[in-house]
């Protein structure tokens, strides 16, 4: 059952031509295919045919004119087998298949009544028999059949070919010029509205854009529209990628395991990546639909038109384009806000992942379930590598790169390591040793330790570097990182002498040994280092920073990520030592004398800047730190700390609050950041156990004109330990007024699932069986059931360990219906080895419950490697 990297074959057979017809009945959809094999000359030359096939009801089977039989074949749970084909010929065959009842949400589907497929990554293989590898790349047809006037909308991939009525019936043909594997097929029917617009390419070719979704939500797509413009536009300046088809569409769907998917000129969004508008999104949620939309059509060069040999490549695509979509969200965005939340998630959530019993290199050796490998490591990590690529090369060697790597490799499905190949060819670098990134799993640790020599004027850095284990991978070698620095003084950066030359005042360390020593000359004074700027590598390091060179970096680093470092850090020494139990009052004095100097002159830096500085480490991060984490401990550390700074910086975080006030209207960058830092401020006023600042929430509550400030003030009273009774006539308010919107009342669900005090559990409880909740639709899940598991640590870790056997008993229950997301909403227990014996036995009781049913083969093997 396990699939491995060593074992890759090329394919024995090669699919030309695939021509699928779809009947759609309202019980069952009959799929007839013909595919033109051919054989590979360069396969072993087998003598069978093997096609995957998963949950199909073969109903006759054909090579060219010659109808097979029960001898000429065999069928098994995954496969069928022809016995003695020709070299050349077509395959004729027809399966039934059930969309009404595939739970799964893999393969064809019905979502809220509309017909959807979703293929990747091996998800084709439930629509018919195949080739279902993404080394098979062929040409599509697709023709789609229902009755007349069952459905306004029949879509596929490509361009429409022709769309006619016969004999009561609607047929509607399509056809894809460009070669593809399988996992990028799409077939969309419903009714449907669609928002239309054009977009003229570089080269002058005009195309048309639309946006489909249930018709009322046909005013939530002008944003997503806009996005998609600036995306191609984005792209065209960029990489010099334009769109190649005549037409690009997108189908929003409500039940949908993931984000969204990027069909080739058909992608399907999951409805929250799509929908927008500002009274009932939030400027987070605005953002996430820019990037996702960016994200989907940068596949279409990194992903479709260049492709993934076979799944250990994953990041080939996902990596590469996650690093494109973080580029074109910093463009649009601010730049210094992206960084630190794409650093925060990777510090977070990824190293987590790398510190536990999932973890896995970028390019994986083996899996026995590829959905399970849809992971931060290949997404997010996989971006770090190749911006650490970008990097070391520079914009323009960069880009000859990508030029190189897009043209050569047009039409094809090939290697990470082509792509790092493309990177060497251009620059002459020899990149053998940055290739590890991608073949040894974990987090490599930097410790960085100093030393001034006043006689000499130099000032010396040293730094070792070390990667902890991981399963199945036990020595590690040295990495080459990218390390970015500056050093301060208490004014500004200093020029940086190394060996004699000037390298200004920002330079970056190729630190490629065991340990390394740097020696900067003409140092005047002992300096204040600013280490791993712009996050340069997905690192963890540690230094010895003195209280006052973290204040300094905090007021003058001009480097966005860190400086918000640098209060993380000071947040963090003031963290651990209440969670210890220490004395930390020089701690705590210094860090609420600069946020009280930051917020009396916040008019002088960038406000969504300031907002993210002002958050705590999360709570995960704080785990991460130690060798058996004390969930409650860092809990109520976290919460003493907020109603600290509450108390004590009440009269700034007010005043901030309240002169902020007339510049929060609109959409604008300026607006958005001046929203998040007035939130910031009112969520801290929320820790004060006084009437007016319930009232102020309250106020913002009634008052709001969009959904960023009416939802922050319902999180903000909710979560306040004191305003119950408000915040129940809040949420009832809430719901009564959204209850007709589906992702509004998923905010509704999770700010309950997240509150972090009370019986959240029995609420959870309650939540699964309110009216508006239904347990195969994935949003509802990660509403309740996710954000209760990995957005509550205070509660999901309750030291009765009832969370983790409710997240148990849940998982159980869904696996049945969908074993992704039963999956998926696991991750939290797998972190059991970070916390205390008592946690991690309970943690493991409830993993060890799941053993004892009937799994998938997606939780069997998440449940196995965790006990392991
Ligand atoms: N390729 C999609 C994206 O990153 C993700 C689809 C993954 N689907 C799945 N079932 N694992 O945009
Ligand atoms: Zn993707």
């Amino acid at each position: 059952i396990v699939t491995r990297l060593a074992d890759y074959r090329v394919p024995e057979f090669l699919i030309e031509k695939t021509q699928l017809t779809f009947e759609l009945h309202e019980a069952h959809t009959d799929v007839s295919s013909q595919l033109t094999l051919v054989r590979n000359p360069q396969g072993s030359q087998a003598a069978h045919l093997e096609l995957h096939g998963e949950q199909l009801e073969l109903l006759t089977l054909a090579i060219d004119d010659r109808v097979l039989t029960s001898k000429d074949y065999r069928t098994t749970p995954q496969n069928l087998t022809i016995y003695n084909v020709p070299e050349r010929f077509v395959l004729h065959c027809t399966t039934r298949i059930y969309p009404e009842k595939n739970t799964a949400l893999e393969g064809l589907y019905r979502s809220s009544g509309m017909y959807c497929t979703q293929c990747e990554a091996e998800g084709f293989r439930k629509i018919t028999y195949y080739l279902d590898r993404p080394d098979v790349m062929s040409e599509f047809e697709t023709v789609i059949i229902a009755d007349e006037g069952a459905f306004s909308t029949m879509l596929s991939n490509g361009n429409c070919v022709s769309d006619t009525v016969k004999d009561g019936k609607r047929i509607v043909h399509w056809h894809d010029p460009f070669k593809k594997p399988s996992y990028l097929f799409a077939l969309v029917a419903g009714n449907l509205a669609c928002l239309e617009d054009h977009f003229t390419t570089q080269s002058g070719r005009q195309v048309l854009l639309q946006i489909y979704t249930a018709a009322k939500d046909q005013d939530k797509c002008h944003f997503a529209m806009q996005s998609l413009k600036k995306a191609m536009r984005w792209d065209e300046q960029t990489y010099g990628r334009e769109y190649d088809l005549d037409r690009f569409m997108i189908v929003a769907v409500d039940d949908f395991n993931m984000g969204a998917m990027e069909n080739k000129g058909l992608n399907v969004f999951n409805t929250s990546c799509v929908l927008a508008h500002p009274a009932s999104t939030t400027d987070a949620a605005f953002r996430r639909v820019e990037g996702v939309i960016g994200h989907e059509y940068f596949h279409n060069w990194s992903g479709n038109r260049v492709t993934c040999r076979d799944w250990f490549q994953l990041s080939l695509k996902e990596g590469l384009t996650v690093f494109r979509d973080s580029e074109f969200s910093a463009d649009m965005n601010s730049r210094a806000v992206k960084r630190i939340e794409d650093a925060n998630v990777i510090r977070s959530v990824q190293f987590v992942e790398d510190a536990g019993p999932m973890a896995h290199p970028v390019r994986p050796e083996s899996y026995m379930e590829i959905s399970n490998f849809y992971t931060v490591t290949i997404y997010e990590k996989g971006a770090e590598v190749v911006r650490m690529l970008a990097n070391i090369l520079g914009p323009t060697l960069y880009r000859q790169a990508t030029d190189l790597y897009f043209s050569r490799f047009d039409g094809q499905a090939v290697t990470c390591d082509d792509f790092v190949q493309c990177m060497e060819e251009v620059s002459s670098k020899d990149l053998s040793q940055f290739r590890l990134w991608y073949s040894q799993a974990g987090t490599p640790h930097l410790q960085i330790s100093d030393s001034y020599d006043a006689a000499r004027q130099q000032y010396s850095l040293t730094i070792r570097q070390y990667t902890p284990a991981t399963p199945g991978q036990t020595d590690k070698k040295a990495l080459h990182i990218p390390f970015k620095i500056a050093l301060y003084d208490n004014q500004a950066a200093l020029p940086l002498v190394i060996n004699g030359q000037n390298q200004g005042t920002e330079t970056v360390l190729d630190i490629c040994q065991d340990e390394q020593t740097i020696v900067f000359e003409q140092v005047t004074e002992p300096p204040i280092p600013s280490l791993l700027r712009g996050f340069s590598a997905p690192v963890k390091i540690s230094y010895d920073y003195q209280l006052l060179q973290l204040q300094q970096l905090i007021l003058l680093d001009n480097d966005g990520f860190c400086r918000w470092d640098a209060m993380q850090n000071l947040m963090r020494m003031v963290l651990s030592k209440t969670i210890d139990g220490a004395n930390n009052h020089a701690e705590q004095a210094a860090l609420i004398a600069v946020i009280k100097q930051l917020l009396t002159n916040h008019a002088m830096m960038d406000a969504a800047l300031l907002a993210c500085m002002l958050s705590l480490p999360n709570s995960p991060y704080l785990a991460s730190l130690y060798e058996k984490a004390d969930p409650v401990a860092i809990s109520q550390a976290r919460t003493q700390l907020q109603d600290q700074i509450a108390a004590e910086l009440q009269t700034e975080l007010l005043n901030c609050y309240q002169v902020l006030q007339d510049q929060t209207h609109g959409l604008t960058a300026p607006a958005m950041a001046a929203r998040s830092l007035r939130n910031a401020a009112l969520a801290y006023l929320l820790h004060i156990d006084e009437v007016r600042y319930r009232e102020l929430a309250q106020q913002q509550f009634a008052q709001a004109n969009n959904m960023t400030d009416q939802y922050a003030a319902l999180c903000a009273l909710v979560y306040a330990e004191h305003a119950e009774a408000t915040a129940q006539e809040a949420l009832a308010a809430f719901y009564q007024q959204w209850q007709h919107e589906a992702l509004v009342v998923n905010m509704w669900f999770q700010v309950q699932a997240t509150r972090p005090w009370g019986d959240v559990l029995q609420t959870v409880r309650k939540l699964l069986s309110h009216e508006a909740f239904d347990a195969r639709n994935p949003n509802k899940l990660r509403a309740v059931i996710a954000a209760f598991a990995s957005r509550n640590f205070a509660q999901f870790h309750d030291k009765s360990g009832q969370g983790y056997q409710f997240l148990a008993e849940q998982i159980a229950d869904i696996d049945q219906r969908n074993p992704q997301m039963a999956s998926r909403l696991l991750t939290p227990l797998t972190h059991w080895h970070q916390f205390t014996d008592a946690h991690a036995a309970l943690m493991r009781a409830a993993l060890e419950s799941l053993t004892q049913r009937e799994l998938s083969k997606d939780v069997y093997e998440v449940v196995s490697k965790s006990l392991h």
